[in-house]
């Protein structure tokens, strides 16, 4: 393998599972025992992995596998770019698994956890292992929040970005691990490049100081489409050169953004390119724009389904869960109608706050004369591969979030996509065959795109990283080494939100409850409204527990309804469960009702119109919380408590103290008018408070539409605001 960058791999077949390192090693992944690693594994188990072995081995990236760990036992970072598919995020902790530098474990992030999920099942289908669980026998786990499935003897650890930076808090040097590999680089999330930043430091003082580890962490970073040069530069500018003095200052000096790399380290940054399989697509646009994707994207499954011939199933975009459960609902609804003889329809939603079981689903071939329709958001596009999909739907918009500066508020906002996620998207039809892909724009609509994806770090909240980055010792936030430098407006906006939150102290240094706040996997806002009601004068937590877990899930514990009917039927319903203080209040009774049902929850949400699928992940939510208060010594017991008395005034006071930036007042005009910033604000119609009046008001949730709505509100009086923020004063 090339060490010069950016020159890239040339591939070399490997004819057979090698035999290398004295005969040890089975296979490029790497089951032999010199760590004692595949104890009794059953005869199942084994099958399995046999069947999946001419899989691995007929990927793109299997005749790679010699070349990526030469390059890793000479330098220890490498850059990866290959097709998504080509078997990146399955195989290359495998190749690694068995080198004689692996002592230790393999870490692997996704942006998200079904991906980290699935890659965890699959990964230990293909070792002949347990996975996630306890046994010994399980050499491959995932850790995702509010969900850690690790055994004693992890080898392989798949773990979203977000709880790599958590364990980064505890563990700054990384020392469990032999690699970390970063996967998914090119969707840049604002984790991946703060991981990307720790990283950078990390192998930076390694190279300066060997002794600050025992063996050198190796560092890969993995993609679809990266900038390949712009990340070799930007490790290569922290390292010193070769040519450095010789008590290991670092000639050139550790600035980023450099015209030209440190010219000398690039040959420490080794890089490969693993050539993807891809088919023809035909692309087909829409003749006139529209903005009815679901009823756009309902035609075209029919259409497909009754002229194209099985098997093919067809994979749509869409922006998100109540757009994906509308259309889920009306394919079945037509799909009921068909024709006997015609072969089924089988939809499946596939969204970030999916319960595993229905995610694993889409993973499963297609029962007998059925296609498969996945309803997905943009989580198809390259962190999950579904197998099968030979038809595209792409409805050229995702969810994406966004900070306004002048409000100091983030929102996610429905937007266009970019000319890089379309020609993903489009790719996903091309895997195994042939494909078609229907894009729901114009050709010219298309033509105007963006080339690329604005990294989140430029456009998003930055107050959760910059806590992560002060519990983490980092003083300096503007000179820390960002891949993107964000603007400074949004940077100041952060560091005032912490102070505010009292996370951060005069001086800018960490506070104790700052350093609480970045351990809970919560925004800052919501640790601060946790940490607030363990108070003993607030004496709410259990009751603010269950109204985080409510709102930290993605969606609402509602059901969406579509018709009038069924509307005015909910009202009635939901009656019991309202709460005229709020939104909040209703998420505690709601969620307090539900756990007190032991006979039937399904049947106790059907009759309140409540999401069964979205309470189960509430409750799961619910649990790790009160685990997580006990670690961290809020809270003594994880029993819930027994009938509690009303607390409503010291809830609503913790929700102030970590929403105070979302303040409301009315004003004479009728008008409700943010406390900070003085935006023209509505309540939304899907809170109990829609239509009333009050004095004012607090919400946990910005939506910016045609005009900006509160969602998630809570009625408070104006003097509570006030003295909130004099208490902060
Ligand atoms: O990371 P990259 O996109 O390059 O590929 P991968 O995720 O390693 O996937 C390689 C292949 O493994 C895919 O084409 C799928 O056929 C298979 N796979 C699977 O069946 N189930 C999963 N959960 C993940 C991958």
């Amino acid at each position: 393998m090339s060490s010069a960058a950016p020159k890239q791999v040339k591939p070399r077949a490997e004819k057979r599972p090698e035999r290398k390192n004295g005969g040890r090693s089975t296979q490029p992944g790497g089951l032999r025992s010199p760590h004692g690693w595949q104890p009794h594994v059953s005869g199942a188990l084994l099958k399995k992995r046999d069947e999946l072995q001419p899989v691995r081995m007929a990927l793109p990236i299997w005749p790679q596998a010699e070349p990526i760990r030469h390059a890793l036992r000479r330098n220890n970072v490498l850059v990866l770019t290959g097709e998504t598919g080509s078997g990146k995020s399955t195989q290359v902790p495998q190749f690694l698994a068995s080198e004689p530098w692996c002592t230790k474990t393999i870490a692997i992030t996704q942006p998200r956890r079904v991906a980290a999920i699935s890659l965890a099942r699959r990964v230990a289908d293909e070792m002949g292992s347990l996975f996630g669980s306890q046994s010994p026998a399980a050499r491959v786990g995932y850790s995702v929040r509010f969900d850690n499935a690790t055994g004693p003897n992890t080898k392989i650890k798949f773990l979203t970005e977000g709880m790599l930076l958590q364990e980064m808090l505890r563990d700054p040097s990384m020392s469990q691990y032999s690699a970390v590999i970063v996967d998914e680089v090119h969707e840049r999330s604002v984790n991946v490049d703060l991981i990307l930043g720790f990283l950078r430091n990390l192998v930076s003082d390694m190279a300066r100081d060997g002794k600050k580890r025992k063996a050198p962490l190796k560092v890969v970073v993995m993609s679809a489409t990266a900038d390949v040069k712009g990340l070799v530069r930007f490790f290569a500018d922290g390292l010193p050169s070769p040519s450095g003095s010789a008590n290991g200052t670092l000639d050139v000096p550790s600035t980023q953004n450099k015209a030209e790399p440190n010219p000398l380290a690039t040959d420490q940054i080794s890089t490969c390119f693993v050539e993807g399989r891809q088919y023809p697509v035909k692309t087909i646009y829409l003749p006139q724009p529209t903005l009815d994707w679901t009823e756009s994207s309902l035609k075209l499954i029919f259409q497909i389904h009754y002229k194209e011939p099985l098997p093919g199933d067809i994979l749509v975009f869409l922006t998100g869960q109540e757009v994906i459960e509308g259309l889920e609902k009306l394919v079945n609804d037509y799909a009921e109608g068909m024709d006997k003889e015609i072969p089924k329809l089988l939809p499946l939603p596939l969204f970030a706050a999916l319960p595993q079981q229905a995610q694993q689903r889409i993973f499963q071939p297609a029962p007998y004369r059925t296609r498969k329709v996945i309803l997905a958001t943009n989580i198809a596009e390259t962190s999950v591969t579904v197998p099968g999909v030979r038809y595209v739907i792409d409805c050229g918009k995702s969810k994406v979030k966004q900070f306004r500066n002048k409000l100091g508020l983030e929102s996610l906002l429905v937007k266009p996509i970019s000319k890089s996620a379309a020609i993903q998207r489009k790719g996903r039809a091309g895997r195994e065959a042939p494909g078609q892909c229907y894009r729901l724009y114009t050709e010219s609509e298309y033509t105007g795109l963006e080339e690329r994806t604005v990294p989140e770090i430029l456009r998003c909240d930055l107050s959760q990283a910059i806590l992560t980055m002060k519990a983490r010792g980092v003083d300096d936030v503007p000179n820390f080494p960002f891949l993107d430098r964000p603007p400074r407006e949004a940077l100041e906006k952060a560091l005032m939100q912490l102070l505010n939150l009292g996370a951060l102290t005069e001086t800018g240094c960490i506070s104790d409850i700052g350093l609480k706040m970045a351990k809970l996997p919560l925004t800052p806002a919501l640790g601060r409204i946790l940490i607030e009601a363990a108070k003993p004068e607030r004496d709410c937590l259990h009751e603010v527990i269950d109204i985080i877990s409510a709102l930290s899930i993605d969606g609402s514990i509602f059901l969406n309804l579509v018709t009038e009917e069924r509307k005015e039927a909910a009202e009635e319903a939901r009656r019991e469960l309202y709460r005229r203080e709020g939104d909040h209040m209703t998420f505690l009774a709601t969620v307090q009702q539900y756990a007190e049902e032991q006979t039937d929850r399904k049947a106790w949400c059907e009759r309140h119109f409540v999401s069964h699928r979205t309470m189960q992940n509430v409750m799961n939510i619910r649990k790790q919380l009160r685990q997580q208060c006990q670690a961290l010594k809020l809270l003594s017991s994880p029993d819930p408590p027994g009938p509690s008395e009303n607390k409503t005034e010291a809830i609503i006071a913790c929700l102030i103290r970590g929403f105070i930036n979302n303040t409301a007042r009315l004003m004479p005009d009728n008008v409700y008018r943010t406390v900070i910033g003085n935006q023209k604000i509505s309540i939304h119609p899907s809170s109990v408070l829609f239509g009333r009046r009050l004095e004012a008001i607090l919400f946990s949730t910005f939506v910016f539409t045609n005009k900006t709505w509160a969602r998630d509100v809570s009625a408070v009086q104006l003097n509570w605001v006030e003295e909130a923020w004099d208490g902060m004063m």
